[in-house]
C-alpha cells in the first residue's frame, strides 16, 4: 500500500466527504419531497403539467380551481394551506400541487392526460425552503386531500350514530 492511502490519508478524504455532504445538506442542494399529512394532504406523485400536450387545448393537470405565485417565498406548507382554504374562497380542494419551485395550484381533479412520473423527476427546490421538493419545470409535487379530511367524516359519522342511538334508548 502507497503512504497515498495511508490511514490518516483516508481519514482526511472521509472527513472532507462528511464536511461537503453537510455544506450540501445546509444549501440544500438535495431538496426531500415533503411527507407530513399536518395539514390533511399526503405526497400523491410527480405528475406531468399537461398545456403543451395535444388535445388539452392548453389546460392545466390542475385546472378548473386557484393558484398563486410565490417568487422567492413558496413552500408545500404555504401551498396546503392555500389549497385548503381554496385561496380564501373556503374550498378544502382535493389537489395540491407544487411547480416550477414557486407556483401553487389548487382543483379538485386531475387531468387524464397528466401522466405521472418517477418522483425523482419532481427535483426542484422550492424558493420559500431549498430543502423542499417544488415540483419541476412543467412538472407538479401533487398532494391529495387524505387521512384527516377522511377521519372528519369518520367522526361526524359516529357523532351522528351516537346521537341516533341515543334517541332510540
Ligand atoms: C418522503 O417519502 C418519499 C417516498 O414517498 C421519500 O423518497 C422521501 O425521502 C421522504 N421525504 C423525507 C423528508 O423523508
Ligand atoms: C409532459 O408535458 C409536456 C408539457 O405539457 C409535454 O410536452 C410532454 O409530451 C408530456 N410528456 C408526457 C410523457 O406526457
Ligand atoms: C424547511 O423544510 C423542512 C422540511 O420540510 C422543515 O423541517 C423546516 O422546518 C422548514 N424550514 C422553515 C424555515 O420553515
Amino acid at each position: 500500500m502507497s503512504r497515498f492511502f495511508s490511514t490518516t490519508g483516508l481519514l482526511a478524504l472521509f472527513l472532507q466527504f462528511l464536511l461537503l455532504s453537510a455544506v450540501a445538506r445546509a444549501q440544500g442542494i438535495n431538496p426531500q419531497i415533503y411527507n407530513s399529512t399536518a395539514n390533511g394532504y399526503k405526497y400523491y406523485g410527480c405528475y406531468n403539467e399537461t398545456t403543451d400536450i395535444a388535445g388539452t387545448s392548453g389546460a392545466r393537470a390542475l385546472d378548473g380551481g386557484v393558484n398563486e405565485v410565490k417568487p422567492g417565498a413558496m413552500t408545500v406548507e404555504m401551498c396546503q394551506s392555500f389549497c385548503k382554504t381554496g385561496g380564501g374562497n373556503g374550498k378544502f380542494y382535493k389537489y395540491a400541487g407544487l411547480e416550477y419551485a414557486r407556483e401553487c395550484w389548487c382543483a379538485d381533479e386531475i387531468l387524464g392526460y397528466s401522466a405521472k412520473f418517477d418522483d425523482a423527476l419532481c427535483n426542484l427546490p422550492c424558493e420559500g425552503n431549498s430543502s423542499e421538493v417544488c415540483g419541476g419545470n412543467l412538472k407538479l409535487t401533487v398532494y391529495i386531500a387524505g387521512a384527516s379530511r377522511v377521519v372528519g367524516y369518520g367522526v361526524a359519522a359516529l357523532a351522528v350514530a351516537v346521537s341516533v342511538g341515543l334517541n332510540l334508548l
